[in-house]
This record gives C-alpha cells, sequence and structure tokens, in this order.
C-alpha cells in the first residue's frame, strides 16, 4: 500500500504503511490463546492476570522488564510431550531454549530428560539434581574438558558430531576406564523451511556428519571399532521453529535407511533414535503449531513404517523439544517510556527492555505480537513497532502490531511467546542489566532468575 495515496496518518486500517501485517483485530482486548500461556487471563476490571495475579502487581513487585513463565504452563507442556510419546520414547527437553534449577526440578519431576550442549548447562543440570543418566551432551565443538566431565559424571548420551570428536570421546572414556554411550549426529539433506540460521540439516553448515556420500556410515564403522563407545543411535536435527512435518519425515526415513546400511554391513541394529527438536510454535495468531500428539503419531508412524519395509525392529525414539516448551510459557512485561507517532508511517513505542532482553526480532527477524496488560481500552488501534531502549535502530522488539490509541507512558504492555531463546541469549549490551524470570503459579509468584544488578556488572570488571 503506498503511503502517498493515504496520507491521514497510521492510525486507521486504510491508510497504513507497508508491514508484516493485515488488518487490526476486531478487539484488541482479547488475549488469542494460541499464543498466550494457559492461565494467562484478562479480568472484570480488563487488567491481564496470570496465574491468578495481576501483572502489574508483578510489575510493582519485581520491577520491569521482566520475564513471567507460568509454571502451570510449562508443566501442562512437559506432561503433554510426556504422554504424547508415551513409555517407549524419550522426549529430552532443549536447555538451550531457558534453562534454571527450577526449570530443572520441573522437568526432573515431570519425567523428562534434558539435552545440554555446554559445561555450563551440565553444571546447572546436575547441581539441580538431574541424574546424569538422564542428559544427553551436544555440541559441534566439546572442548576435552567437558567431554570428560560429561564421561566421569556419566551422561546418558554424549551426542558426536565429527570424525575428530569420535576419536576424542573414544580416548577420554578409554583412559576413565569407561565406555561411553553415544550417538552420531547426522545431517540428513533436508532443506528445512525456515530462517538461514536455524536450519541445520543441509550440509553446507557446521553440524553433523553427512549422510551423503558415506560419511555417516564410515562414521558408524569408527565409533563400531572403539572400546570406549557404545554405539546406541543416531541422530538428526533440522533446524527450528518449523511446522512442515515433511522435513521430519524426509529426516526420518533417511535415519532409518542409514540404520539398516548398518545392519547389513556390521549386522548390528542400533536401537534408538533421535530426530531432534525444532517443532515451531505461534508467535502470532497466523502461526498454526502441531499438537505434540500429532508430532508423535507422525514421527510413531513414520519410523515404525520404514523400520518394517526394511526388516527392523522398531528403535526407540527420542525427541528434543526446547522452544515448544517453554517458549509459549512465558511472556515478556515492559514498560511504556517514550511514544513517538510519525505521521504517515506508524507509532514508535519505546520499553524499559529491547534487544538484550529479546535478540530474536533483530537476529532471525522473529515475528511477535503484543498487548496491553495494565488495562484494558477501548480506543482505535494504531500501528505500533515496540522498540527498546538500545543505541541502535535495529532494537526493535515487534516489528508491526496494533496496540490501542490511548497507549501511555506507564501502561505496561507484554510480549508473549518469550520462553524461548530470550533469557538464553539475552545480553548486557549498552550495560542493560538482564531482567528476572518470575514463576507464577496458583496465586503465588516467585523469583527463579534474578535481576542483574549494577554490582553484578562491575563485579565482572576487574579494573
Ligand atoms: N536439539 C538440538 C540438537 C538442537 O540444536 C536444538 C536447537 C534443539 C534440539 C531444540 O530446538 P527447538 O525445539 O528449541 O527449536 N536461537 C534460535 C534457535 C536455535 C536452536 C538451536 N538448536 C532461535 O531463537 O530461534
Amino acid at each position: 500500500m503506498s503511503r502517498s495515496a493515504h496520507p491521514a496518518g497510521p492510525r486507521h486500517a486504510d491508510v497504513l504503511p507497508e508491514g508484516h501485517y493485515t488488518a487490526p483485530p476486531t478487539d484488541l482486548n482479547a488475549l488469542d490463546a494460541k499464543v498466550w500461556s494457559r492461565t494467562v487471563a484478562r479480568n472484570a476490571d480488563g487488567a491481564v492476570t496470570v496465574g491468578g495475579i495481576e501483572v502489574a502487581r508483578l510489575a510493582e513487585e519485581f520491577g520491569t522488564p521482566a520475564y513471567i513463565l507460568d509454571e502451570s504452563d510449562f508443566r501442562a507442556r512437559c506432561r503433554a510431550w510426556a504422554h504424547a510419546f508415551g513409555p517407549d520414547a524419550d522426549v529430552f527437553y532443549a536447555g538451550k531454549a531457558f534453562l534454571s534449577r527450577a526449570v530443572v526440578r520441573w522437568l526432573k519431576e515431570e519425567g523428562l530428560n534434558l539435552d545440554v550442549c555446554s559445561g555450563g548447562e551440565l553444571t546447572c543440570a546436575l547441581d539441580a539434581g538431574m541424574p546424569a543418566e538422564r542428559i544427553a551432551f551436544h555440541g559441534n565443538n566439546k572442548t576435552v574438558a567437558e567431554i570428560e566431565r560429561a564421561v566421569t559424571v556419566g551422561v546418558g548420551r554424549i551426542v558426536l558430531d565429527s570424525f575428530q570428536e569420535i576419536a576424542r570421546v573414544a580416548h577420554v572414556a578409554q583412559r576413565l576406564g569407561k565406555r561411553q554411550r553415544v550417538q552420531i549426529r547426522v545431517t540428513v539433506g533436508v532443506e528445512a523451511h525456515t530462517h538461514e540460521f536455524i536450519a541445520t540439516a543441509h550440509e553446507d553448515q557446521k553440524f553433523g556428519i553427512a549422510l551423503a556420500g558415506g560419511e555417516a556410515a564410515e562414521a558408524v564403522r569408527r565409533a563400531l571399532a572403539l572400546d570406549g563407545l557404545e554405539l546406541i543411535g543416531i541422530h538428526s536435527h533440522i533446524g527450528s521453529q518449523i511446522f512442515d512435518m515433511a522435513g521430519f519425515e524426509v529426516s526420518a526415513r533417511r535415519v532409518v535407511g542409514l540404520l539398516a546400511a548398518v545392519r547389513d554391513e556390521h549386522g548390528v541394529e542400533l536401537p534408538e533414535i533421535d530426530l531432534g527438536g525444532g517443532l515451531g510454535i505461534a508467535y502470532t495468531s497466523d502461526d498454526d503449531p502441531r499438537e505434540p500428539h500429532e508430532i508423535a503419531k507422525a514421527l510413531g508412524d513414520i519410523v515404525t513404517r520404514e523400520c518394517e519395509a526394511a526388516g527392523l525392529a522398531t528403535p526407540r525414539i527420542s525427541v528434543e523439544p526446547g522452544r515448544a516448551i517453554v517458549g509459549p510459557s512465558a511472556f515478556t512485561l515492559y514498560e511504556v517510556g517514550t511514544i513517538k507517532p510519525l505521521e504517515g508511517l506508524r507509532t514508535y513505542v519505546s520499553v524499559d527492555g529491547g534487544m538484550s532482553d529479546n535478540i530474536r526480532t533483530a537476529l532471525y527477524d522473529a515475528e511477535y505480537s503484543v498487548a496491553l496488560v495494565s488495562r484494558a481500552s477501548d480506543a482505535e488501534p494504531m500501528l505500533v513497532r515496540v522498540v527498546g531502549k538500545h543505541c541502535e535502530s535495529g532494537d526493535i522488539v515487534v516489528r508491526d502490531a496494533f496496540l490501542p490509541s490511548d497507549l501511555a507512558p506507564g501502561d505496561l504492555i507484554a510480549v508473549p511467546a518469550t520462553g524461548a531463546y530470550c533469557r538464553s541469549m539475552a545480553s548486557n549490551y549498552n550495560h542493560a542489566l538482564r531482567p528476572p524470570v518470575v514463576a507464577v503459579r496458583d496465586g503465588q509468584a516467585r523469583v527463579i532468575v534474578r535481576r542483574e544488578t549494577e554490582e553484578d556488572l562491575l563485579r565482572l570488571d576487574v579494573g
């Protein structure tokens, strides 16, 4: 839509500039259950509550910006995944999405396993009491120290990512007098329909060992020959924020193809396959994610069918959802500061956080939605861009959204579906203090990761 043809300003649906949006929603007070965690609701006064607590109370007690994590929602998603896959499969929560000691305890209680990809995540997991055998250790460049630690504590599996790592882990295990359970991560050559930076199954990237050209078969050969390793299966992770099951189906088919080739060559049936994580969630009302039971059925069916065709016993399947569990469970609560209407364009709404607490918009062009949560409003919708307080123009939290035109400094707004890869990728850019994570459940709120303080910043700066 050309702006010059519609010079009247940004507040009406027929004069909107170009952007990633459709029409303004009919009811700005409505909270789409697709993007908000389960206990989020608007009370009779129009204020939004989570876990039975008004967000304004949370802002008062814990400050803004803050990540508000709905514990019941998180636990319900864990249970849904565990139940969907059942006792003959394993669900590993991908800790990179968001990890804290409280979350590890919830995972443990809900019967999930944990995927870690660094020594730091491993420390967090062990410190919070996750049994080592329920931990999978990932990474394309694990240090020898990390490998030693993982083998020593007895992690349930190390996912091998290169030929060098096969030798390295075998060597460490042998030196420590252990036999380490491992999987080999393969790249299956699938083009996942997602942002380039979060697609991982095409061949021209850093992860895994290619199936094509026989490299993965060679990796299996080497792993089977080494005493320090017990090869339990093959791993594939095709990327993240994926809605289309077709990529997983191709991946499953190719991984089963490798299992059949291994059986033919070595007479060994590897007992497990891991199909990774990457299941998409709704960031806006336009997204339509699959439910865990649909995913479990689709993956289970394809693996069973392919194995039957190849004459293999069906292996134990594991999956590693991160975003699909924690993503929808949290929102970021901000206070509105400066509001700058740009005539004929849009209104810039500045909040007290920004790219330091959510880098995803800048990094992946991610889309988010936003709502006024401290009160309801019947004012007309205005097209807004929610921006942060950092010193760069790419500091955008929500590129295009609608908020009521009576929005004022001091109002609270919230961006839903920020549970995954927001706190875990947060930075101190401009010496910003990383926000706390506040867990809310049944009318109780408690800090599970506290807000950084200026003393925290100075403590690292040794002068
Ligand atoms: N398993 C493996 C081996 C992975 O590499 C990942 C994500 C997962 C599981 C979990 O994927 P999920 O279900 O959470 O999509 N920072 C990016 C995402 C990077 C994901 C890296 N690996 C983002 O903010 O979208």
